[in-house]
C-alpha cells in the first residue's frame, strides 16, 4: 500500500494479507469503521480504479464499484473480454500501459503469480480481488464483522470448516495477525498450503493466537466464537464437483456443529453459499448468522483499502 498508516509505510499494493503488519491491519479496520459511520475521512475525487476480473463476482465487483463512487472516484471495466488481454496481449505489456491511465487496479484471477506480475509492471497500487491462493479483502470485512460483534478480536477463536482454499489461507494470516486463534478442519488431502499454515503459526507466536490444522470439524468448533465456511468447490475446480460433494459431506455448518461452539458464537460465510452443502439453510437464516452484515462490510473494508492505497491519505495506526 502507498499510504502511510501512522509510522509504518505500506508496500505498493494489497496482494496478500501478509502485506499488512499487525498495526496496519488494525488501522485499516478502524478506518473502515469510521467510513461506515459516515465520517468523511477519505476522498478519491479524480481517481480511477480499473477492474480486471477473470472470474465471476457479485460482491467484490459491486462493492469496489460502489466504494469508488461513494469516495468520489470512478471505475472502468477492464475485464479480458473487453481488452486485448483476451486476445493474448502479455500481462507485462498490459500492466505497463494500464498503469499510465488508471490510479489503481483490482484484479481477480487464477494464479497469484499473475497478480504479482501486474503489480511488478503496473507501477500503481494493485489489489487482490481474489486469486486461487488468497482473498485478503474478504478477510478484512470478516475481521471488521467479528470486531463489531464482540467489540474485540484478540483472544477470540474462529473455526473454519471445509476446503483449505484461498479464503482459508487469508483467514489463517488475518486471524493470526489479529490475535484470533484459528482451527481449520478439512478432509484429508484438502488442508491449506503448509507454507501458509507455517507462516500463520509464526505470526500467531507473536500475537498470542493459536493455529490448528485438523480433520475433525467438531474438534475445531469446540470453544469457537466464530464458525466460518466457504464453498466446497471453488471457481476453476468445477470438474471436481462430484468428487468433492462426497468427500466434504461431513464438513458442514449445521445446528449440531453450532451447538459445539460457544453459546454466543456467530456464523460467517464469504458467499456465494450452497445451502445443504457447506451450510444449512437453517443456520444461514438463523439468529447466529452475521452473513449479511459480513457482505455489507466488504464495502466499508474496501473503501479503507482504496483510501489507504489511492487516496494519499495519512491516518494513525490505532489499536482495536
Ligand atoms: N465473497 C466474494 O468474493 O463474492 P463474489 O465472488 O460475489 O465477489
Ligand atoms: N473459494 C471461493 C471463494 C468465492 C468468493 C472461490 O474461489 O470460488
Amino acid at each position: 500500500m502507498s499510504a502511510s498508516l501512522g509510522a509504518t509505510r505500506l508496500g505498493p499494493g494489497l496482494l496478500s494479507l501478509d502485506d499488512l503488519d499487525e498495526a496496519q491491519l488494525h488501522a485499516l479496520l478502524t478506518l473502515a469503521h469510521q467510513l461506515k459511520c459516515g465520517e468523511r475521512v477519505a476522498n478519491l475525487h479524480g481517481k480511477v480504479l480499473g477492474l480486471v476480473f477473470l472470474k465471476a463476482s457479485t460482491r467484490t465487483r459491486v462493492s469496489f464499484t460502489v466504494a469508488m463512487y461513494q469516495l468520489g472516484g470512478q471505475v472502468i471495466d477492464l475485464s479480458p473480454g473487453t481488452t486485448q488481454v483476451g486476445r493474448g496481449e502479455p500481462v507485462r505489456d498490459t500492466a505497463r500501459v494500464l498503469g499510465r491511465y488508471v490510479d489503481g487496479l483490482a484484479i481477480r484471477t487464477f494464479a497469484q503469480a499473475e497478480l504479482e506480475e501486474y503489480a511488478h509492471y503496473a507501477g500503481i497500487p494493485v489489489i487482490n480481488a481474489l486469486t486461487d491462493h488468497e482473498h485478503p479483502c474478504q478477510i478484512l470485512a470478516d475481521l471488521l464483522t467479528i470486531r463489531e460483534n464482540f467489540g474485540r478480536l484478540a483472544g477470540l477463536k474462529l473455526a473454519y470448516v471445509g476446503d483449505g482454499n484461498n479464503v482459508a489461507h487469508s483467514l489463517l494470516l488475518g486471524c493470526a495477525k489479529a490475535g484470533v486463534s484459528i482451527a481449520v478442519a478439512t478432509p484429508e488431502g484438502f488442508a491449506p498450503d503448509p507454507a501458509v499454515s507455517a507462516r500463520a503459526s509464526e505470526i500467531a507466536g507473536r500475537t498470542g493466537a493459536e493455529v490448528q490444522i485438523l480433520h475433525d470439524p467438531f474438534e475445531a468448533a469446540r470453544g469457537a466464537h466464530v464458525l466460518y465456511t466457504d464453498v466446497w468447490t471453488s471457481m476453476g475446480q468445477e470438474a471436481e464437483t462430484q468428487r468433492r460433494l462426497q468427500l466434504f459431506e461431513h464438513y458442514q455448518i449445521n445446528a449440531a456443529l453450532l451447538h459445539c461452539a460457544e453459546a454466543e458464537a456467530i456464523v460467517l460465510h464469504c458467499l456465494p453459499a450452497h445451502r445443504g452443502e457447506e451450510i444449512t439453510d437453517e443456520v444461514m437464516e438463523g439468529p447466529r448468522s452475521r452473513i449479511w452484515e459480513e457482505a455489507e462490510n466488504r464495502l466499508h473494508a474496501q473503501k479503507a483499502v482504496l483510501a489507504a492505497l489511492m487516496g494519499g491519505r495519512y491516518f494513525q495506526a490505532g489499536g482495536e
